[in-house]
């Protein structure tokens, strides 16, 4: 049974024309573990509020809950600090004990689509942080997908989430698990005349360093982004700041709020400049004309 977490601090008013659309749901998806999906939901959750969006979040790694945990601590921080931090509106999803697993997946099925109902009216945007691994959560989460985004650590290893490449012809050679699902996923939401998803892969913990091997990253996937039907976004650096933000709560868009005791540096200054690059290339219809403000 959903079970309510905890909601908005901060109300944000959508500009009324835009409220009349249904929400986006931005799944943030890849099979692999740690490739900084949570780390990637939670950025992209406050930089959406910080642009006056309502903003509903489902954590479906229901092992784990980074994005949860995450969370709770920016509530935490909230509380001690006093600051007006926006939070999004957020429900708990679990997974089914029923030993059947028909009724299991009806049961996770049904909890689902009622948690995206709700959000769907509540919010402008749902973002859905999948877990690294297979699961019929995960698989239902990104038929919903408007808005699909990929990170992917920066090296061959991660590749294979992706499709077969020839590491010395950098051709594909086919597309792999993962990739076949999101193809049925497009058929499945076509058939229902939905949204199409806009698949959007971005590289995560690119080092400054190993620039041959940057490029040959780059390149495999750009013909990895043309067989399979994805596009590329510029990506996020290895920095340190990322870890040392889960325990506050914070995201790099909160570092000048009083009180948060990391000096912004220009490093940071560039992080967040890849991060509104990321907003840019989502090319997100909602904000069509709009100038991406934090
Ligand atoms: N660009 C980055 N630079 C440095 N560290 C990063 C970066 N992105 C993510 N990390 C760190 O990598 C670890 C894994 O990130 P995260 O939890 O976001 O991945 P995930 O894909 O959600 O993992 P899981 O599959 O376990 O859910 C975390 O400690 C996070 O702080
Ligand atoms: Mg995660």
């Amino acid at each position: 049974m959903p079970a309510e977490g905890f909601s908005a601090i901060e109300e944000t008013e959508s500009p009324a024309a835009e409220r009349s659309r249904p929400a986006r749901v931005i799944v943030i998806g890849n099979e692999k573990g740690g490739a900084g999906k949570s780390t990637v939901a939670m950025h992209l959750t406050v930089a959406l509020m910080r642009m006056g969006r309502r903003v509903g979040v489902v954590d479906l790694d229901v092992r784990q809950r980074t994005l949860t945990r995450y969370l709770e601590n920016r509530l935490r921080w909230i509380q001690s600090s006093g600051s007006r931090l926006p939070m999004p509106e957020i429900i708990r999803v679990d997974a089914s004990e029923a030993r059947d697993l028909d009724a299991a997946e009806a049961e996770e099925s049904e909890q689902l689509e009622n948690t995206l109902g709700r959000l769907r009216q509540s919010c402008d945007f749902v973002i859905i942080d999948a877990p690294g691994g297979d699961t019929f959560l995960s698989r239902l989460a990104h038929v919903h997908a408007d808005t699909l985004i990929t990170p992917l650590n920066d090296s061959f290893v991660d590749f294979d989430l992706l499709g077969d490449v020839n590491p010395q012809t950098l051709e594909v050679i086919r597309p792999s698990f993962y990739s076949e699902m999101i193809w049925n996923c497009r058929k499945k939401k076509a058939q229902e005349s939905r949204r199409p998803i806009d698949w959007v892969v971005m590289r995560n913990r690119m080092s400054p360093l190993e620039a041959r091997n940057k490029q040959k990253v780059g390149e495999a996937l750009n013909n990895l982004a043309r067989r399979i039907g994805f596009r590329m976004a510029p990506g996020l650096s290895e920095r340190v700041i990322y870890r040392e933000l889960f325990p506050a709560g914070l995201t790099l868009l909160d570092l000048t709020e009083k009180g948060s005791n990391i000096s912004f540096t220009m490093s940071h200054v560039a992080a967040r400049q890849e991060l509104r690059d990321l907003v840019i290339v989502l090319q997100l219809p909602e904000f069509e004309g709009v100038e991406i403000g934090f």
